[in-house]
């Protein structure tokens, strides 16, 4: 059993990494002190629900909660203002209260869509992380929760951080092979923005991490939890530094935008915007090289590196325009100047960000 102690004040709380803890889990909320007069909320996806939510629902039922449960869809749709206000409903009429707790158990969707039900139901009520997919490591750490509104992805949010995570690697084996790449793109971004050693370790252990193997992949998740903790516990409310966290996404979220969400998804979208944020580190004098081996760190990891040609450079410029991090003709974007060590630059030439995307159809 691994525990990362994301450390942020009187919010601080603990990540457990292990397996078989959703059979524990009615132990651990009793731990938590959860209450067991207030019923609980289990969100999860009707993908996750066949496959892990009977256990999950035992233990508890056996240590003695009461619960209500929500399945929505599977995928980025159900982080929508109608499946919000469903999930809502499902709260009201199960009565829960302000000493209730919502429980998200599944991937980032469900955690965002269970985050953001938990942070708003009455003002706030507390909040249980249980992920289920490796990318979930990302959105377990920080309290970012939010919902998609027609016009934009995760425009509707708030932080609110979860009590505990019980992180349960057993879930990962029922994962497909495509969504646990997608995970990794983001554990090894957190070795490419604050340690080298650690992304230079998810390359030679590339094999190991995709076939599962729990001894890497509970330590992969603990360091890239770790990495995560560490950057938010200095900056939690993303007023600089926190915003590291997004290398590769300036370029990521127009991919998924253009492409449209599902085609591309985003560990690989962010792939795809890591190597052009390497390009750039390159451009403005990186040794080089960077591009190569970061293209290597993903091709490794079973990531794409290259960018489909028939998505149109000039909507993915003008999905970028749309992205909070343009302003006056000047692109905010996290630039790489070696494995390991990144700076934010407020200040990226439009035309070089062009070429970039243009030069990304052409190379792996
Ligand atoms: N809040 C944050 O800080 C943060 C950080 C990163 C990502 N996110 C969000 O996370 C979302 C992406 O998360 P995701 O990749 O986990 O997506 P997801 O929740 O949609 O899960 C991916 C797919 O795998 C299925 N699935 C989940 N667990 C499974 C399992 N154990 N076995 C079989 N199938 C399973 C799901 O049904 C879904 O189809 C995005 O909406 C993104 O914005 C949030
Ligand atoms: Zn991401």
């Amino acid at each position: 059993m691994r525990v990362v102690d994301v450390q942020l004040g009187d919010r601080s709380y603990p990540i457990y990494i292990g397996e078989q803890l959703l059979e524990q889990a009615g132990r651990y909320l009793e731990q938590h002190g959860l209450s067991k007069q207030s019923p609980l909320l289990i969100v999860t996806d009707e993908q996750v629900a066949p496959l892990h939510l009977g256990k999950l629902e035992q233990s508890l039922q056996a240590a003695g909660f009461r619960f209500v449960t929500a399945v929505v869809g599977s995928g980025e749709t159900s982080k929508s203002v109608a499946v919000f206000e469903e999930v809502m409903t499902r709260a009201i009429e199960g009565g829960l209260d302000r000493k209730s707790a919502v429980i998200a158990l599944g991937g980032g969707v469900v955690g965002d869509l269970a985050g953001f039900v938990a942070g708003t139901y009455m003002r706030g009520i507390r909040f249980i992380q249980m992920p289920t997919t490796v990318l979930a490591h990302d959105s377990s750490v920080g309290g970012k929760v939010a919902i998609n509104h027609r016009l934009a992805k995760n425009m509707i949010g708030v932080f609110h951080q979860p009590e505990l995570v019980l992180y349960d690697l057993s879930t990962l084996q029922s994962l497909p092979a495509r969504e646990v790449s997608a995970g990794l793109a983001e554990m090894v971004k957190h070795g490419l923005i604050w340690d080298a050693e650690f992304a230079y370790w998810c390359l030679e252990n590339a094999e190991r991490l995709k076939a599962l193997d729990m001894e890497a992949m509970g330590y992969g998740l603990e360091k890239g939890c770790s990495i995560k903790a560490i950057v938010v516990s200095r900056d939690e409310r993303e007023n600089d530094l926190r915003a590291i966290l997004n290398l590769g996404h300036t370029i990521g979220h127009a991919i998924e935008a253009v492409a449209g969400y599902g085609e591309i998804i985003h560990g690989e979208a962010i792939s795809i915007g890591m190597v052009g944020s390497a390009m750039i580190g390159e451009a403005l004098g990186a040794k080089p090289g960077l591009k190569d081996t970061t293209s290597q760190m993903l091709q490794a990891l079973g990531l794409p590196t290259v960018l489909p040609a028939h998505l149109d450079t000039d909507r993915i410029m003008g999905a970028m325009m749309h992205d909070k991090k343009f302003q006056e003709g000047r692109m905010t974007f996290i630039v790489p100047s070696a494995i390991g060590v990144v700076a934010i630059d407020h200040n990226v030439d439009y035309d070089l960000v062009r070429q970039t995307v243009e030069q990304l159809k052409k190379e792996a």
